[in-house]
This record gives structure tokens, C-alpha cells and sequence, in this order.
């Protein structure tokens, strides 16, 4: 980061947390982040005031139209799409299925998908589950073994005239690669397949543009960015009119309502919307529209997540008791690593007896991790970064990782 660049006041951003006040250094963001006061609050509000349903002409359903508004609005600026593409639903895992669903009546016997072996489990599977209902192909993009890299090249010959969907995520939930997301939706595109794009890990780290990704759907979920539990997939609504999702027959049919299914958590919406302006309001200088200062606050989590990250990924290679999986070139600042002799769930547990929140397992991402030869070890344990971490809490997780060598 250069002088004069905006910078994260992480003192600052940290008294915005009151779940930073249980005494435990949060390294396990890629599972959920902590959320500030505001969204609590957002939530809060949104029913100590009448929330009826939607659709009546009464006050208090017209609120909840703006509840819904909002939360759209909100989700389009996070990542450069429209509101009237921007689809809600209880997590990104149920939307990807109601996606999947809907885009399979169009596929016929002898198309193809491509899936990869680094993605969550949630962009992998449904594709999967629904090509062999109709008889589609799947086709894998693997990993680099040795880096745990997705190499783009790899798609000329993934990718066929047969290809109708491209399923790739733009930042692996385990080891935090994040692969040439625009350079696989190029070679998608040509044949005119569609990409749809996990952005789950990435939204909380970097500021996403669905049309420079070449995302035709990208899916994010809030409680990686300090939000509810809430997803969305957002698209072009053009395109979200095309496809016919399963529905109730009293049920909206316009875009993009007619991917909701049921009534929606509309309080949780307001605590959407609160995480949205959270991060825009990370930079407190920086002005202009919302995405305008989510452009100048994202650049700052960037570079200050990334140099935390660079110490605590360098400093646990250099451990020989540790062995970090992968060694990708460009990615969030999450790290999965084993410790030879101890289980994973020992040194979790180790960890967390030390106040360090960390997950084991294998994230989901369990191709990933068969692929690599983790699952054999029974996993790994994954520390994930977020903009409210700090330099002493990094120093003193890479202590405490260095101490574990007493317990071998
Ligand atoms: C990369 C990635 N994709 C998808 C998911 C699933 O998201 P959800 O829990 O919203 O269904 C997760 C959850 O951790 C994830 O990390």
C-alpha cells in the first residue's frame, strides 16, 4: 500500500464488534464473521417496528417492500450487479439447487458440465446431483497437487460445444486460492455456456464485479461479510427470466421473485443491507455513491488483510512441525495446515484452550481435500482472517502454532 492510500483504522473498526469481547482471537471467518452493532441493530429495529408480509396496502407491508428494496439494492452494490438480478434466499447452498434446478430443464441428454475439485461441496454437487438426472456429462477441472492452483489452461479442453454450464468459485473456502475466474467465463462463453460463480469467500475480501468476472450468476452469502445468515444470487434479470424455477402457482412470477421460495427471514434483510454499508463505511474518508466507497474501503481490507496474512503464512511454512496446504499464487487470507502426529481436531482443540477459534475438518470442501490427500490425515485446521483481526492477534496465533511442537 502506498502513502497517501486509504488505510483501515482497525482500533476503529474494532469497537464496531461486540462479539470481539469474549476474550477469543476470531480466526475462523470463512465459517462466519462476527457482525458489528449496526447490523445487530438493523435486525433489532426491523421488529420493534409492525413487519407484516408483502403485497399489502397497508404502512407496515409497505416497509417490508422497502426491507426487501434495500437488502436488493444493497447486494447490487456489493458486487456490481442490479437490483432486479439480485435474488435472496436463506444461504447460497438452497439457491445454487433452486439455480441448478431450473437451468437442468433446459439442458438435454449429451450437454455437458464442468465442475472443480476446488470448489465447496455447494457448487459442486448440485450440478452434479442434476447432470445425472438428465443425463448431462460432468467434466472435472482439477487442482494442482503441489500448489493448489486451478489452472485455467485446462479449460480449452473442459470445455466443449456441448458445455452448457461452467460451476467454478472465485476463492477456494479451504486454502483460499482464488483461480482466473474471467479467464474460465471467457472460454465459457465462447461456446456459449454459462458460468455460475461461488463468490461466497471472496465478497468479504476484495470487491467483486460480476460483469468483470463474466459471473452470469455469482452467489455470495452474508455471514462471511458480517451479515446474517442470508444469501443471494445475483444475475442478469434478462437472463433470470429465462429460466423457469420451481414455484408455487400463486407465487410472484416476476424477476427476480420467482427464484424466492416462501416467506423470507425480512428482518434478517435489514442486517443485509447494515453489512453492506459496514463495509462501505470501513474507510470513514471515503465518499461517493455506496459502491464508490465500497471500492476505496475493500481496497483497504485488501492490503491490510493481506499483509497480516503474507506473516502468518510465511511464518507457519517456516515451522517444521507444520505443513500448509498448497502454495497458491494469488489468495484470501486463508490457510489450511496439518500437524503431523496430532489430529486435527486435537489441535483445534489445543488452540482453542489457548482462546484461538479455529475449524478442522475439511470445510466441505471435500474433493479438494481427497484430491490432495488431506481427507487421509483426517483433515486439516483452516485460519481465516477478517478485517477485524489484528497484528498482536496474528503474532500470537503463530505462537501458539509454534507451541503445538511441544505436544508432538
Ligand atoms: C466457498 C463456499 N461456498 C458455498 C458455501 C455454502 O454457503 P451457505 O452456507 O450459505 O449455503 C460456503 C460455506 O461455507 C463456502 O465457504
Amino acid at each position: 500500500m502506498g502513502p497517501g492510500e486509504p488505510r483501515l483504522d482497525v482500533a476503529r473498526v474494532r469497537g464496531l464488534f461486540p462479539g470481539l469481547s469474549d476474550g477469543f482471537v476470531h480466526t475462523d471467518a470463512p465459517a462466519g464473521t462476527l457482525v458489528p452493532e449496526s447490523v445487530a441493530h438493523a435486525v433489532s429495529s426491523a421488529m420493534r417496528v409492525p413487519v407484516a408480509n408483502r403485497g399489502g396496502v397497508f404502512p407496515s407491508s409497505a416497509r417490508t417492500e422497502g426491507l426487501v428494496a434495500s437488502a436488493r439494492a444493497a447486494v447490487a452494490d456489493l458486487v456490481g450487479g442490479v437490483s432486479t438480478g439480485v435474488v435472496l434466499g436463506p444461504n447460497t447452498t438452497t439457491l445454487t439447487y433452486a439455480v441448478a434446478r431450473a437451468l437442468a430443464r433446459t439442458w438435454r441428454h449429451g450437454d455437458e458440465v464442468v465442475v472443480s475439485r476446488l470448489d465447496h461441496d455447494a457448487n459442486i454437487r448440485p450440478w452434479v446431483q442434476l447432470a445425472e438426472q438428465v443425463g448431462v456429462a460432468v467434466r472435472w477441472a482439477e487442482v494442482d497437487i503441489e500448489t493448489g492452483e486451478l489452472p485455467a489452461w485446462q479449460y480449452d479442453e473442459l470445455i466443449t460445444p456441448r458445455t452448457r454450464l461452467v460451476a467454478v468459485t472465485a476463492a477456494s473456502n479451504a486454502i483460499g486460492t482464488r483461480p482466473d475466474v474471467a479467464a474460465i467465463a471467457t472460454r465459457a462463453h465462447a461456446v456459449g455456456a454459462l458460468v455460475f460463480v461461488d463468490a461466497v469467500q471472496a465478497a468479504p475480501h476484495v470487491l467483486l464485479d460480476r460483469a468483470a468476472l463474466g459471473a452470469d450468476f455469482l452467489a455470495v452469502s452474508a455471514y462471511t461479510f458480517c451479515g446474517p445468515h442470508v444469501g443471494a444470487v445475483v444475475a442478469d434479470p434478462a437472463l433470470l427470466a429465462e429460466l423457469a424455477p420451481d414455484r408455487l402457482l400463486p407465487a410472484p412470477d416476476r424477476v427476480p421473485d420467482r427464484f424466492e421460495s416462501g416467506t423470507p427471514p425480512f428482518e434478517l434483510y435489514a442486517g443485509v443491507t447494515a453489512a453492506v454499508d459496514h463495509l462501505a463505511g470501513l474507510c470513514e474518508d471515503a465518499v461517493g455513491s455506496r459502491r464508490d466507497r465500497l471500492r476505496v474501503s475493500m481496497a483497504a481490507v485488501a492490503a491490510y488483510e493481506g499483509g497480516l496474512f503474507d506473516w502468518l503464512d510465511q511464518a507457519l511454512r517456516a515451522m517444521r512441525h507444520v505443513q500448509v496446504v498448497g502454495f497458491p499464487e494469488h489468495t484470501t487470507p486463508t490457510l489450511s495446515f496439518t500437524v503431523p502426529g496430532m489430529r486435527p481436531r486435537q489441535v483445534a482443540a489445543e488452540l482453542s484452550r489457548r482462546a484461538i477459534c479455529a475449524w478442522d475438518g475439511d470445510f466441505y470442501a471435500r474433493e479438494l481435500f481427497d484430491a490432495l490427500g488431506v481427507n487421509e490425515l483426517g483433515g486439516a485446521v483452516r485460519l481465516g482472517l477478517a478485517h477485524y483481526n489484528t497484528a498482536e492477534e496474528v503474532g500470537y496465533v503463530i505462537d501458539s502454532v509454534a507451541a503445538l511442537r511441544s505436544a508432538l
